[in-house]
């Protein structure tokens, strides 16, 4: 009612004014403007109604600070968005978009472009480290906590990119193609159950294509799904450049962005224009303003304005640390190489600048840290985007980490340019533990699933010449492991975060279990991806081009299943340093799916165990899918009963005819895991038939 009486009182040149935003960052040629705090984004307010203005940043990672364009300012620095998602544990989302919303809060920004939610398809991907999973139920799960957690602070977060965004190659070219069908239930289910639990004031539409149009003009994504059976009540903002013509308006965008950067400020004097001559109809404005004010509303900008002022970071500090600790996969332990001992006598750590700090990574979400920046590394390319991009290296350093757990040890830094200078301090110490580094950013993918730099043979070397060698590995997902054999241990530290040195050395000494279990499947090699070379490889900048999304819903494990493939290591996998055993498995089937069993610490330390249920078999044939999970946290001997209700979109297809979810009446079974493929438990239900609107 409040968005209703406000929208009202606007002229029109005032509604059109917030449609479109500048961008506020001193890139490619644009200047801050005047009323903005230097970000992403910035719409200015109207005084005479008391409307505030629109400060955007970036992003889920933290307050972002792309090229430093306000000096001198730093941030929390979260880890990864995939090793959020490693936790399995919504609540940790919810802390760590709660932090990020505080922080934004306390720096005068209302509105946060978080919640990156695209679905994970392919480990090259250069924005996987932004977004959390390869599974519909875990992404939306996750994301929607985080969103949650930001706008309870009162900054309205977005849910990013709408939709199939999924890679970096050609992303203004691409258009994705997949089957209505397998679209409602993969990367659209993400969103759907994201916007379900974050209740986002805001969806920001991709810059690809899908099925022909471009994501911000799909009429198909923006009025017949989101706004219209999903009923979304708030506003869709363009990406950064995303928007290609006026005709966007009756598509359904309501907001273009960044508006310097598309070819002309579509929704400045062309949809004036177009409203004159009545291409675009005055109600459609009056429904783009009122859906930006009423998400204004819900979420509190106008009666909690932020509050610029003193930030606790060792609070969020704090956070930033649980996350991590929470997120480490371990990957491989070898006759118990881990936890080391704290009387290890002496340990070589090597390479991956790990006497700096963590690595993070690139593009729009670059926050810099709270301690500022620890080492740049141009990593250069051509103009535009090329002379921007660095490695940046900053967070607390897993050397002096690891030194500080074993003062009484002898602990060497060998920077691992050279294998035979790594090998040679290997060689003389009880441990030896390499860093490696894969780092990804926005506009590019990695070309394959290799490490880069040579750093595979650093490792080879380094294995070879002592057995007792852990791997850390902070890369933007899966990479090929070609020395996985010798190496003693390996743990995927993600890109650590603000406190990554000391949750890497917590959980190398044990005083945390290893928690983090799988987010995506790590295959073998680019032979078990469904495209094994990136689509648009090769061709001319610019030119557009198909990507076939021919797995369909049928990602990561899900494909994985279905096609008889072992990956290295499988969704849901992880180590911890007890054990865990699985019994009671009861189901109860009907008009809803209920699924309860008892998990036990079988070992002898405390631990950490995710606990997954999968669908084997629904009523349409074999299908694996994850239908829900626990974490739980075990002293030995202790026994936690898990409760899991399937969520019916999980059980049934998208009958795109009738344009419903819906299932026969059948039976399906269902089994417990440690992992996608180490299934344990197994048991079968008797459902009612269902269909349900989307
Ligand atoms: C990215 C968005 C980001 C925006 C504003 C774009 O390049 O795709 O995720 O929010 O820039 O910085």
């Amino acid at each position: 009612r409040r968005a209703t009486l406000l929208e009202q009182a606007l002229t029109t040149d005032e509604r059109i004014a917030l449609v479109h935003g500048d961008q506020a960052m001193p890139i490619l040629g644009t200047k801050i403007p005047a009323g903005a705090i230097g970000s992403a984004g910035y719409i200015a307010g109207i005084p005479r109604l008391g409307l505030p203005a629109l400060q955007e940043t970036d992003a889920s990672l933290g307050v972002s600070n792309l090229l430093d364009m306000r000096p001198g300012d730093v941030a929390t620095a979260l880890p990864s968005t995939l090793a959020i998602a490693a936790s399995f544990d919504p609540a940790l989302a919810y802390d760590a978009g709660a932090m990020i919303g505080r922080e934004a809060r306390l720096k005068g920004f209302n509105v946060l472009l978080g919640g990156g939610d695209n679905l994970i398809r392919d480990p090259r991907s250069g924005r996987n480290f932004e977004y959390y999973s390869e599974d519909p139920l875990l992404s939306g799960a996750m994301a929607g906590a985080a969103i949650r957690g930001t706008q309870d602070q009162h900054v309205l977060s977005t849910v990013k990119h709408y939709a199939f965004g999924d890679q970096e190659t050609g992303r203004m070219q691409f258009s994705a193609r997949i089957g209505e069908a397998a679209a409602r239930a993969s990367d659209l289910l993400a969103f759907e159950i994201a916007i379900e639990r974050g209740h986002p004031g805001a969806v920001m539409c991709a810059y690809n294509r899908y099925a022909g149009p471009y994501a911000c003009e799909n009429e198909f994504l923006l009025q017949h799904v989101l706004k219209g059976d999903w009923g979304y009540p708030g506003w869709v903002m363009s990406d950064w450049g995303a928007v290609h013509a006026v005709a966007a308006a009756n598509a359904g965008l309501d907001q273009e962005s960044g508006a310097q950067r598309d070819a002309q400020i579509w929704f400045g004097a062309p949809l004036a224009a177009a409203l004159r001559s009545g291409a675009v109809p005055p109600q459609r404005l009056s429904d783009m303003v009122h859906r930006i004010l009423r998400s204004m509303f819900a979420v509190g900008l106008f009666d909690h304005p932020p509050k610029p002022g003193p930030i606790d970071y060792a609070a969020d500090g704090a956070v930033a640390l649980r996350a991590e600790q929470q997120g480490i996969v371990l990957l491989a332990n070898r006759d118990g190489l881990l936890p080391l001992a704290k009387s290890v006598r002496s340990i070589a750590v090597i390479g991956g600048q790990a006497d700096a700090g963590v690595l993070s990574g690139g593009g729009s979400s670059q926050v810099i840290p709270v301690g500022g920046v620890k080492r740049l590394v141009p990593v250069g390319g051509e103009p535009p985007f090329g002379p921007y991009l660095s490695m940046i290296f900053g967070g607390s350093a897993p050397y002096a980490a690891i030194k500080a757990k074993v003062p009484q040890a002898s602990v060497h830094y060998v920077n691992g340019r050279y294998p035979k200078a790594a090998a040679d301090a290997a060689r003389q110490a009880d441990v030896a533990i390499v860093f490696a580094n894969q780092w990804m950013g926005e506009e590019g993918d990695a070309p394959d699933m290799s490490l880069p730099e040579g750093q595979d043979a650093l490792i080879a070397a380094v294995t070879a010449a002592n057995p007792h060698t852990i791997v850390v590995l902070q890369t933007g997902g899966a990479v090929r492991m070609p020395w996985l054999a010798p190496a003693g241990a390996v743990l995927e530290a993600w890109y650590p975060g603000q406190r990554g040195g000391d949750a890497i050395a917590d959980v190398l000494f044990g005083d945390v279990d290893a928690g983090g279990r799988l987010p995506v499947t790590f295959p073998a090699d680019e032979s078990q991806l469904p495209r094994p070379v990136i689509a648009g490889t090769g061709l001319a900048a610019g030119q557009p081009f198909d990507l076939d999304l021919g797995e369909g819903a049928e990602v990561g494990y899900r494909g994985d299943a279905a096609r008889g493939v072992k990956p290295l290591f499988p969704f849901g996998y992880g180590l911890s340093y007890t054990h865990f055993a699985y019994s009671g498995l009861h189901l109860q089937g009907g008009n809803a799916l209920e699924v309860s069993f008892d998990v036990r610490n079988a070992g002898a330390r405390a631990g950490v165990d995710v606990p997954q249920v999968y669908l084997t078999r629904g009523c349409a044939g074999a299908s694996q899918r994850l239908l829900g999970w626990a974490r739980v946290e075990l002293a030995p001997g202790q026994t936690h009963h898990v409760k899991v209700s399937a969520d019916p979109r999980l059980l049934a297809d998208f009958d795109v005819a009738r344009q419903r979810w819906r299932h026969p009446a059948c039976r399906v079974e269902v089994a417990v895991g440690a992992s996608s493929q180490d299934l344990r438990l197994r048991g079968g239900a008797a459902l009612d038939a269902v269909s349900i609107a989307p």
